[in-house]
């Protein structure tokens, strides 16, 4: 899940978003054209006119005759061939033809290919499912016997329909569909690329952090009390920049910066970090040292940045009583202000020397009193948060 969540990053979802919105507009522009291509059609015309621009031709005639007898009087019986010639170049459907005889005289004895309706002298005809349709070029025809007392010959037709268009028949689709295969073949390549170099990322990170537990083991391990120190600040840290709105990356480097903060302290004697007794005023002095000389450790580690400036203003004061330039406010940059509060906070939460740890009343009352004080009140308050939700644990 979390290689998804590294491969959708806000850059990705930038481009996907375009992509996405790319192909919605097309597939937009594919469906209004579409939709217009299936406008209906409306063609009146007689058979006497010359059908040659007529799109929708319609042709009926007179396949044979005979004498018949409709209501005891002699009428004329006759087989009436008709011809829909489709010249629209477009594939039509849902037509409808309205054949005006030249009286209103007789009535419908069979038909095929359609239904009929005969009111008056206007016959109107509804053609079945499967003729219902009339490909580009094609021909459909339908037939009725009519008795009547004449044998009819010219007639007025109107046919109306709707043009069917295909979606093929738009280059936008063709559009649509190489958009779709080339989106789906750089996903995918962006995906796999992005999963390799999570997983190199992964495996750097790791050797970095092992490096770096190697090395501030080595300084935290020389006093019992301060064993895992600079971990746990890190993971303190970490919390609070996340609960501070930073992003992945940005808590990511925090970690690393505050695993690294008091890497001073490795010159610094063991006898004077292991001193059980009050220290002097030089002694306190060669430990406040510690930030200066991390800082100059880290001057050259810029793959890292504000390493330098975390190892250095780690024990600055928000009210500038800090050491060892005195800083104060926002001038002490926030990955050290961050820093100072996970740093204090394991410090009073951690067994000393000469003290138990603090309890979390206790603790918490300590927070609140050094707001604006040793501490940015921002941060004092997000840890209270951190400490209130039990995302970080206070011994008991
Ligand atoms: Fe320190």
């Amino acid at each position: 899940m979390s290689y998804i969540k590294n491969i959708f990053n806000k850059k990705s979802i930038f481009w996907i978003a375009c992509a996405v919105i790319l192909w919605m507009a097309l597939m937009v522009i594919l469906i209004v054209s579409v939709n217009k291509g299936n406008s209906s059609f409306s063609y009146k015309f007689k058979s006497t006119d010359d059908l040659k621009d007529v799109p929708v031709e319609v042709s009926i005639i007179v396949s044979q005759s005979w004498e018949d007898k409709m209501d005891d009087r002699n009428v004329m019986g006759a087989e009436y061939d008709g011809t829909v010639i489709n010249k629209t170049g477009k594939e039509i459907n849902d037509w409808r033809l309205t054949v005006t005889l030249p009286a209103a005289d007789g009535y419908i004895d069979s038909s095929w290919n359609g239904t009929y309706d005969l009111g008056g002298n206007i016959l109107n005809f509804v053609p079945d499912r499967y003729v219902y349709t009339i490909e580009k070029d094609s021909t459909r025809t339908f037939g009725f016997i009519l008795k009547s007392e004449y044998i009819y010959e010219t007639f007025e037709y109107e046919i109306s329909g709707k043009y069917v268009t295909y979606k093929e028949e738009y280059p936008v689709y063709w559009i649509l569909i190489v958009l779709s295969i080339v989106y789906f073949v750089v996903f995918v390549m962006f995906a796999a690329m992005q999963i390799k170099l999570e997983i190199r990322r992964r495996n750097d990170d790791e050797i970095i952090r092992q490096t770096m537990m190697m090395f501030v083991n080595s300084i935290d391990a020389r006093d019992e009390y301060t064993k895992g120190h600079s971990v746990r600040v890190a993971e303190y840290a970490q919390l609070i920049a996340g609960e501070m709105g930073f992003d992945q990356e940005e808590v990511r480097k925090i970690g690393y910066i505050a695993l690294l903060h008091d890497c001073g302290k490795i010159v610094i004697q063991d006898s004077l970090l292991k001193k059980p007794g009050k220290l002097t005023p030089d002694e306190r002095h060669e430990i406040q040292q510690h930030t200066v000389i991390g800082g100059k450790m880290l001057e050259g580690f810029t793959s890292l940045k504000g390493a330098r400036e975390g190892a250095l203003y780690h024990h600055e004061f928000y009210n500038g009583e800090g050491y060892p330039e005195g800083l104060n406010g926002k001038d002490i940059p926030l990955t050290a202000r961050i820093i100072c509060v996970a740093d204090s906070f394991d410090a009073m939460n951690s067994d000393r020397c000469y003290r138990k740890h603090l309890g979390k009343q206790r603790l918490i009352e300590e927070l609140v009193n050094n707001r604006g004080i040793q501490f940015d009140p921002d941060i004092a308050d997000c840890m209270i948060r951190l400490i209130d939700s039990g995302k970080i644990h206070v011994s008991d």
